[in-house]
């Protein structure tokens, strides 16, 4: 891909906890691996008032804060980077703001002579999302200009709170930006264990004839953490699980696993396979609404309050923090095969992974070591933390007889001694700044994926007697998402055995 010279990226939501704890570091690093443009500046925009040097000591406090130890700049880093800060205090919500605004980036521009070339970051709330790709429309900040003035615009999730708001938002975006230019930002996609989910499927042929039906008895996706909801209180109650984490994130985990190799590996062929995946779910009836979703909420155990006790958190929340499903797909590979997948915040541990299993041998020939029979194969895609890849088999136990015992042969990352310890939105920004958009997702990909989940949301909100179950914070959910598995005989991988009630954490 073509190196890019020069650019002027421009922060919308610039004093907001995205840009100052994720967008800055991640940029930062793309500073210190001498991978910006040669000429580059950072505008920030908020309401807040700041002079430029402010904004850099404020940014600077911050990076300071939020950067890995091992990467914390030297005070002349520091310097070098922050000089690339530039602020503009206005409003977003405001058209005559917008004046200014052009104003203000033509000059910049005749500084650092970035010809037009802009990037346009939307850290805002969501409902500004909407509002300024049609004020940058007003004064043709969306127009690309000659061969190096591109405009491209960055949207962060959610996009959309439902289908209808993602196809009046898609409409917006088509009125104003071509597709092209919109690069929709879900970081999950940025991170290397997640690209590696297609290197491991489409660069190696021993396990492709196993990749389906005939082979994989189900598929589980876990994506949990041992946090609550932190400060986010007002967000995620007006939010849930099924926003926040289901219709973007574990979606896209089951469309890496699921999707067919792609003609070639570009942006096309690529999210072309992915909305198939979305296209070929199978829509839930009534009775796989009530039968095949759990959805909890934390309630106080030893370890933590209740979610209702957080703070900004309706005291009588009927919002989920906890979700599990079983989904099918209609196609010849999969038809059949059940992806169970869930979510959760509060649960024992951190962990997002992938597992297949696969069916189990059609007789059992040997004895079980103290009658634990290695049931079937299982490959554990793990996402994060300790990164890796595990085949679990069954081994002769050495010695007389012929009990079998289960082993693991695994690949970890950090066997590579140069591991790189990029950050997903470090990636993500470059790919933006390169013109790249295969790892960003379309537009048709968003409405496909919310035209499924979307009847979900509807359904609670005409059931309000649809349960909602409590489960003690730090622990693995409510127990009717086990139930849900044993009409497949199917259970779930925790990571952590032997929790009690006054043992509800473990670390992997
Ligand atoms: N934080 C995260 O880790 C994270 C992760 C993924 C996605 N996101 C998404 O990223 C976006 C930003 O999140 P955030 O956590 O950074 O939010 P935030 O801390 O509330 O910051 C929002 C920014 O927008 C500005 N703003 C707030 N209300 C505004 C209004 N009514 N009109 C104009 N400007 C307004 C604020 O600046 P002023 O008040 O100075 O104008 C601030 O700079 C959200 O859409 C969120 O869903 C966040």
């Amino acid at each position: 891909m073509e190196k890019v010279k020069n650019i002027i990226m421009v922060i919308f939501g610039a004093s907001g906890d995205l840009t100052k704890r994720k967008l800055m570091p991640a940029i930062y690093m793309l500073h210190k691996d001498g991978r910006l443009p040669l000429s580059f500046a950072i505008v920030g925009i908020s309401r807040t008032p700041y002079t430029d040097e402010e904004y850099r000591t404020y940014i600077k406090e911050n990076l300071m804060l939020y950067m890995k130890p091992e990467e914390i700049p030297s005070e002349e880093d520091i310097d070098k980077f922050t000089s690339y800060l530039h602020y503009h205090a206005m409003n977003p919500a405001e058209r005559d703001d917008y004046k200014g605004l052009n104003s203000y980036l033509r000059e910049l521009d005749k500084k650092i002579g970035s010809k037009g070339n802009y990037l346009y970051y939307l850290a805002t709330p969501p409902s500004l999302y909407g509002v300024i790709p049609q004020h940058l429309k007003a004064e043709n900040l969306n127009l690309n200009e000659g061969k190096e003035g591109k405009k491209r615009i960055i949207v962060e999730k959610p996009f959309g709170f439902d289908l209808q708001s993602a196809q009046s938002l898609n409409e917006i975006y088509r009125r104003t930006f071509d597709e092209e230019q919109i690069f929709r930002i879900d970081h999950f996609l940025g991170k290397e264990t997640v690209q590696n989910i297609l290197a491991f499927r489409f660069a190696n042929s021993i396990f492709e004839p196993l990749w389906n039906r005939n082979y994989v008895d189900y598929v589980e996706v876990t994506a949990v953490e041992n946090m609550g909801i932190e400060n986010r209180g007002g967000f995620f109650d007006q939010t849930g699980t099924l926003r926040d984490m289901v219709q973007n994130h574990l979606i896209q985990l089951l469309a890496l696993t699921a999707m067919e190799p792609p003609v070639a590996f570009n942006a096309t062929s690529f999210r072309d396979e992915v909305l198939k995946v979305y296209n070929s779910l199978i829509p839930l009836n009534e009775t796989d609404l009530r039968e095949h979703i759990v959805r909890g909420q934390y309630i106080a155990s030893e370890r933590d309050q209740s979610y209702r006790e957080e703070k900004n958190v309706d005291p009588q929340s009927r919002t989920e923090t906890y979700i599990a499903m079983r989904l099918e797909l209609n196609n010849w590979r999969w038809k059949g095969v059940p992806f169970y997948i869930r979510t959760g915040k509060q649960m024992p541990t951190k962990v997002s992974e992938i597992v297949i299993h696969f069916k189990p041998t059609p007789q059992l020939l040997f004895n079980c070591e103290q009658g634990e029979c290695p049931k079937a194969n299982k490959l554990i895609l793990r996402i994060q933390p300790n990164e890796g890849i595990l085949l679990k088999i069954g081994t002769k136990v050495p010695g007389t007889g012929f009990d079998i015992h289960e082993v693991e042969m695994d690949f970890n990352y950090k066997d590579f001694n140069n591991l790189s310890t990029e950050d997903a939105y470090s990636r993500l920004i470059e790919d933006c700044i390169l013109g790249d958009p295969t790892l960003f997702t379309r537009s048709d990909a968003v409405e496909a994926s919310w035209k499924f989940f979307s009847p979900i949301l509807d359904y609670w909100k005409n059931h309000p007697e649809a349960p909602l179950y409590g489960y003690p914070a730090g622990s693995w959910g409510p127990k009717e998402s086990e139930a849900m598995m044993t009409e497949h005989h199917a259970e779930w991988t925790n990571p952590c055995k032997n929790l009690t009630k006054t043992n509800l954490y473990c670390e992997l």
